[in-house]
């Protein structure tokens, strides 16, 4: 059985999925307006992968036959300026997320509620890999500098992202 405050945490979990599914979609606007179409894909495919996080706490909640406490959803802070600044965000947003769960990681282990602790692994496994891509990005823009030619290359790039469903595994 669930315990009642990793109830808590993995409802409060939901909230921040689908807040960050608004914050890239907020960047994806804002790169959109600046003519970015790449980038602007790149941030709405992820907002897409964010609400598959959001749901897939959702069906676990339900699975676990348990109640849903979905919470009210933040406005993003929409003071971007420009490329580089939003993917430091981005990664400032990842850490952040990461770290909400790492904590609830290590809130299932103290409650020994084995299922929730192997259900958030995958969560762990996920925000490495969306602290790498977000790096890899920073790291391009750092090299190539966001002078319009290089902007240019990378908009490029990031326009063949594609959303794919997320699928719990
Ligand atoms: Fe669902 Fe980007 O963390």
């Amino acid at each position: 059985m669930i315990s009642e405050n990793v109830k808590k945490i993995l409802n409060e979990q939901i909230n921040k999925e689908f807040y960050s599914a608004y914050l890239y979609l907020a960047m994806s606007a804002f790169f959109d307006n600046m003519g970015l179409y790449g980038f602007a894909n790149w941030t709405k495919v992820q907002a897409r992968e964010e609400v598959d996080h959001g749901m897939i706490i959702f069906d676990y909640l339900v699975d676990q036959n348990t109640n849903i406490e979905l919470k009210q959803i933040d406005v993003p802070d929409t003071d971007f300026k420009s490329p580089m600044q939003v993917f430091e965000k981005i990664l400032e947003h990842e850490k952040y997320v990461t770290s909400s769960i790492d904590a609830i990681a290590h809130l299932s282990l103290e409650e020994c509620d084995l299922a929730s602790l192997n259900f958030i692994n995958w969560y762990l496994k996920e925000q490495i890999e969306e602290e790498k891509n977000t790096g890899d990005i920073i790291t391009k823009l750092k090299l190539f500098g966001d002078e319009q030619a290089s902007l240019y290359l990378i908009n490029k790039e990031l326009a063949k992202r594609e959303y794919k469903k997320h699928e719990y595994s």
